[in-house]
């Protein structure tokens, strides 16, 4: 496995950066695959939180590769996914059900019941009951031995866009349903066709039960992540910023990038 290019500690993380977006996967993909060893061995079983987004596409395929190739079982491990549009059917090509149907769950011996993603089919009025019950199914889980994470553009982490909220309400958030941030509308419009058809709201894992994972790996690749990575990771914490709130959890937070989108970290 190809080692980063640099390692550096900032902000209570360890930063991983790799010459390119190519080794960055791979190596995530490896913690990934590492974790569940670990946890299946020590507990039986292993929690991931995951994401959807261009980010992670390479990371799957080389989980499913690991997987074919008889070095990695997902029968042992459950999964949460981030986030989901509301509303949205599950067989939308743009639902995030549908995107992990296409780059995972259908490609390994994940068994359904046992790979979660926000419903957004459930009704207007029982939207935050189930937001509620998604973090009760975490919980009874056990709680995630990995979150994975990508960065919006704005900061955003799942769907939990930027906010003037007080900082203590910011990291107690729970999963909820939330409106888009024009950013993330805009960085949607491609998959949907324009922005007046990007469906405008979510379900999102709330800042509270992603800083609950007992371990959390951020992915961020390209130049256009760079003002948000260095913003995060050596701005203040602030809800205007939502993956500077990852500073809170120091210790369990590792951040792998590529060479573009460190180059604000000097
Ligand atoms: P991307 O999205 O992987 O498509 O860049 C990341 C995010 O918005 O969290």
């Amino acid at each position: 496995m190809s080692a980063p290019a640099r390692a550096l500690e900032l902000a209570g993380a360890s930063v991983l950066v790799f010459e390119d977006a190519a080794s960055a996967c791979r190596h995530a993909a490896d913690r990934i695959a590492g974790v569940i060893r670990d946890a299946v061995g020590l507990r039986g079983k292993a929690v991931l939180g995951l994401a959807t987004g261009g980010t992670p596409i390479p990371i799957y395929d080389r989980l499913v590769a690991l997987y074919q190739a008889g070095e990695l079982s997902f029968a042992d491990v459950s999964t949460y996914n981030l986030d989901e549009y509301y509303p949205i059917h599950p067989s939308d090509p743009n639902s995030y059900r549908a995107y992990m149907h296409r780059h995972l769950f259908g490609r390994v011996d994940i068994a359904p019941n046992r790979a979660h993603v926000l419903d957004g089919t459930v009704p207007d009025s029982f939207a935050d009951a189930h937001a509620a019950e998604f973090d009760r199914w975490i919980a009874a889980d056990g709680g995630l031995d990995l979150q994975l994470l990508g960065i919006g553009r704005n900061g955003h982490i799942g769907f939990n866009e930027p906010t003037n909220l007080p900082l203590e309400t910011a990291l107690n958030l729970p999963t909820r349903l939330v409106d888009l941030h024009p950013v993330t509308v805009a960085d949607a419009a491609k998959d949907f066709g324009g922005e007046s058809r990007v469906v405008p709201r979510a379900l999102t894992v709330g800042v509270a039960p992603i800083l609950a994972a007992r371990s959390i790996l951020i992915l961020a690749l390209g130049a256009g992540k760079a003002e948000a990575v260095t913003r995060a990771l050596t701005g203040p914490m602030t809800p205007s910023l939502p993956a500077s709130l990852l500073q809170s959890a120091p210790g369990r937070v590792t951040w792998m990038l590529d060479a573009a989108a460190a180059r604000g970290l000097g």
